[in-house]
């Protein structure tokens, strides 16, 4: 069995991007052949593993232009790990869900039933936003899970996205789960984090993750490096991040 998580929210700069990354990272690393997808057209997920540049990319793929094994790389760090890239640069995805996506919104979901057999788990990373590219890709998951940080706005950003992601549902009769959520670069220090958790948790609603504000994250993603194996002045993830991906990782592929 395979399975497809999209981590989202509207909201750009909150860690979707590390946290997919991270996720995918420790997926493979415990051994499970792990495909990344980016349908983010900035690409940053495609910069962050990929040493050289791709011949082809998802776009390329969602049209035909190339089959989707051409289009899969695997990470240049990590044993396990594939990457569907998305250029940054002369990338044509934003064009392309911009005019021929809304024709065929199942595209996404086509091509995850495609590879699924291939690999058990599958994340997708995406844009901010809510539009055509977001929906088809979220359609596309089993399983959304949203990460925000810890700020004044960001529990209306989630009802925000709730309601939102009700009526996708609804129309594109999807029974995606959205179960989970994640306070990342949280700092158990700062009394509005601990305050923003403890609102999130009463609500009963969702199951919450922490993950703490970490600067290692930043510098691995310069490197082009995993986080869980990367070192800057001998110093590699903090004990309570490596602890709080294990706990997400443990949890995320069950079902
Ligand atoms: N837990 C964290 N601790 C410290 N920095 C983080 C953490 N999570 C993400 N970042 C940094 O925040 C920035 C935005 O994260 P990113 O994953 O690109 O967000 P998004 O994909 O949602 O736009 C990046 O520079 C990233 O390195
Ligand atoms: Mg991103």
């Amino acid at each position: 069995m395979s399975k497809t998580i999209a981590f989202h929210l509207q909201k750009g700069g909150v860690g979707k991007t590390t946290i997919s990354g991270t996720l995918a990272c420790q997926s493979a690393l415990d051994g499970f052949k792990t495909l990344v997808i980016d349908c983010d057209p900035q690409g940053n997920l495609s910069s962050w593993f990929l040493k050289n540049a791709p011949k082809y990319e998802l776009s390329d793929v969602l049209q035909g232009r190339c089959y989707v094994n051409d289009a899969i790389l695997p990470s240049a760090d990590v044993d396990n790990l594939f990457i569907l890239p998305t250029f940054g640069i002369g990338g044509t995805l934003k064009n392309y869900s911009e005019t021929k996506l809304s024709e065929e919104p199942f595209v996404l979901q086509d091509l995850v039933n495609d590879v699924s057999a291939e690999f058990p788990h599958i994340i997708l990373d995406l844009s901010p936003g809510l539009g055509r590219l977001e929906r088809s890709a979220l359609i596309a998951s089993d399983e959304i899970i949203t990460p925000m940080t810890p700020e004044v706005f960001s529990l209306d950003g989630l009802e925000i996205f709730i309601d939102e992601l009700q009526k996708l549902r609804k129309n594109m009769r999807s029974d995606v789960r959205h179960t989970k959520i994640i306070i990342n670069s949280y700092d158990e220090r700062i009394r509005q984090h601990r305050d923003i958790y403890g609102v999130a948790e009463s609500s009963g609603r969702f199951s919450v993750y922490r993950i703490p504000v970490d600067p290692l994250f930043r510098k691995a993603q310069e490197a082009g490096k995993a986080p869980q194996l990367f070192k800057a002045r001998g110093r590699g993830l903090k004990p309570a991040t490596v602890e709080a991906i294990r706990s997400l990782d443990n949890s995320i592929w069950l079902e």
